[in-house]
């Protein structure tokens, strides 16, 4: 195996300019950069990272907490992350923390015993201030945030603008003449929920129309709960005209129960989410859809830690946020007045009445 020695003698240069080459982190002229490059070929030399780790005290790699990695919005927000990382010489490594506290707690602790250069972190629900987030970046590991802020934490983060997204979407609805709007949110543990929630209310606020305490469900971002909140809400009495719901998995359980439940979509229940994905567009209606920019999210956040590794950045955490778009599909359909409320099969089969 060839030595850094013998690629600086075959080059003619200084070992301290083969590392510089390799780690490009001093500029080199083209001439000695291609005379090095040219002896990295014809030796075959792999540098030691393992060797250079130690030497500069960084690994080349980021750390990234997501909570699910199958849910669509994860996928794409980890593909942005990779992206930027890897244009800079960065491996990225990432976990699922499946909403749960503990599970962060400890993958936080093993990026920081494999000495990660920074952490791109997707805080799990916390209801308390979560001291083990402040640890790490009092042990000198730079965190960024990624679409939800951990309570009681200053930190660099990159979110969207939820309350905005959410009042247009409900106002969509409001101006299609929906009164009984129901909204499944996300856990109150969590800022993109809190924000979402927000977002509904400011909607009505601004049509001035009273909210109806009893269309607000918690629910917990998985389609299950979307399916059981979704039940309970079509089979109680003066049941909701539309569904504002606050994440695509939960938008899938609504669809299930609404399906399940024998109401037609969206003539009998108008349903709008936020979390678009491909498959939005190919359903049947097709799906109205708070389009979050999930991969320029991770994209973003993973520029803005190598800038804070390289001591670069501004002097304070600072928040991006990022617009989402709303996209207007037939699961809002066009102008409706609803007709007289049906409840779901409290009566029996009915025949459907098309507005
Ligand atoms: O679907 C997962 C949800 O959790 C997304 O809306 C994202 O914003 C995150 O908060």
């Amino acid at each position: 195996m060839a030595t850094i020695k013998e690629v600086a003698q075959r080059a003619d240069v200084s070992v301290g300019t083969v590392s510089n080459v390799i780690t490009n982190s001093i500029p080199v002229s083209p001439e000695l950069r291609q005379r090095v490059l040219t002896a990295i070929h014809d030796l075959g030399y792999q540098p030691s990272h393992v060797a250079r780790s130690l030497k500069l005290r960084r690994t080349n790699t980021l750390g990234l907490l997501v909570s699910d990695i199958t849910n669509p919005f994860f996928s794409q927000l980890v593909r942005g992350a990779e992206e930027a990382a890897l244009e800079q010489g960065y491996l990225l490594v990432t976990f699922n923390t499946d909403d749960r506290i503990e599970r962060e707690k400890q993958v936080l602790d093993v990026l920081r015993g494999r000495r990660v250069d920074g952490i791109l972190l997707v805080v799990a629900p916390a209801p308390l201030t979560p001291s083990h987030i402040a640890e790490t970046m009092g042990r000198g590991t730079p965190i960024v945030c990624l679409d939800r802020l951990p309570p009681g934490i200053s930190v660099d983060a990159v979110t969207v603008d939820n309350v905005g997204a959410s009042r247009r979407c409900v106002a969509h609805l409001l101006e299609l003449g929906h009164r009984r709007i129901a909204i499944l949110a996300g856990s109150m543990h969590l800022t993109t929920a809190r924000e979402r929630l927000l977002g509904y209310k400011q909607a009505f606020r601004k049509a001035a129309v009273p909210v109806d305490p009893g269309l607000i469900r918690e629910g917990n971002f998985r389609m299950d709960s979307g399916c059981e909140l979704t039940l309970r809400l079509l089979r109680q009495p003066d049941r909701p005209t539309a569904l504002f719901v606050s994440n695509g998995l939960m938008a899938i359980g609504a669809l299930k129960a609404i399906s399940a439940v024998g109401l037609r979509c969206p003539q009998e229940i108008a349903v709008a989410t936020f979390d678009d994905s491909p498959l939005n567009e190919l359903l049947s209606p097709s799906l109205t859809s708070v389009a979050q920019p999930a991969y320029l999210m991770g994209y973003r956040g993973a520029r803005l830690l190598l800038d804070r590794i390289r001591s670069l950045g501004p002097p304070r955490p600072c928040r991006i946020r990022l617009r989402a778009e709303l996209k207007i599909r037939q699961s809002s359909g066009g102008p409706v007045i609803p007709a007289p409320v049906r409840n779901a099969r409290t009566k029996g089969p009915a025949s459907l009445v098309p507005r």
